[in-house]
């Protein structure tokens, strides 16, 4: 749910944020805003590899700024990819977000409309570590 912030200024970081892309391999660039509690925002973009699977997602990048800067509240992440259609995030961005931003609204860039999801609706029955603690004494 927005609660006060300005998405248009999210989407922009996001756009911002893509330019910056170091996607040699795909040729997709994708930037991302993750809006802390406090007000800042982190921008990321995907960065690749040669060998292909290290590369991350612009999303993830954002979230990993943003908790390497203190930042254990996120409010909302904008992401923007190449086109018009609002690009949705990948599986991996989506467990990352229901770990560290699970009450985020997010804004997937579109021209002219935007779309925008939470992430429990991206990510329903997420695994979290509700399933470790409540299962803990049944390890092997
Ligand atoms: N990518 C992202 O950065 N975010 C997404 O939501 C989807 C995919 C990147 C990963 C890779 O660098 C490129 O886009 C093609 O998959």
């Amino acid at each position: 749910m927005n609660d006060g912030y300005d998405a248009a200024e999210l989407v922009a970081a996001a756009r911002e944020a893509r330019e910056r892309a170091y996607a040699p391999y795909s040729g997709f660039a994708v930037g991302a805003a993750a809006l802390c509690a406090d007000g800042r925002v982190f921008a990321g973009c995907n960065i690749e590899n040669a060998a292909y699977g290290p590369t991350i997602c612009a999303e993830r990048v954002a979230m990993f700024s943003a908790v390497a800067a203190g930042c254990r509240d996120i409010r909302a992440i904008a992401i923007a990819g190449p086109g018009a259609e609002p690009l949705p995030p990948c599986g991996c961005c989506r467990q990352v977000m229901a770990e560290l931003a699970p009450s985020a609204d997010v804004i997937m860039a579109g021209e002219p409309e935007s779309r925008v999801m939470t992430v429990a609706q991206l990510l329903p029955e997420a695994f979290g570590s509700d399933a470790l603690s409540t299962r803990r004494d049944d390890r092997e």
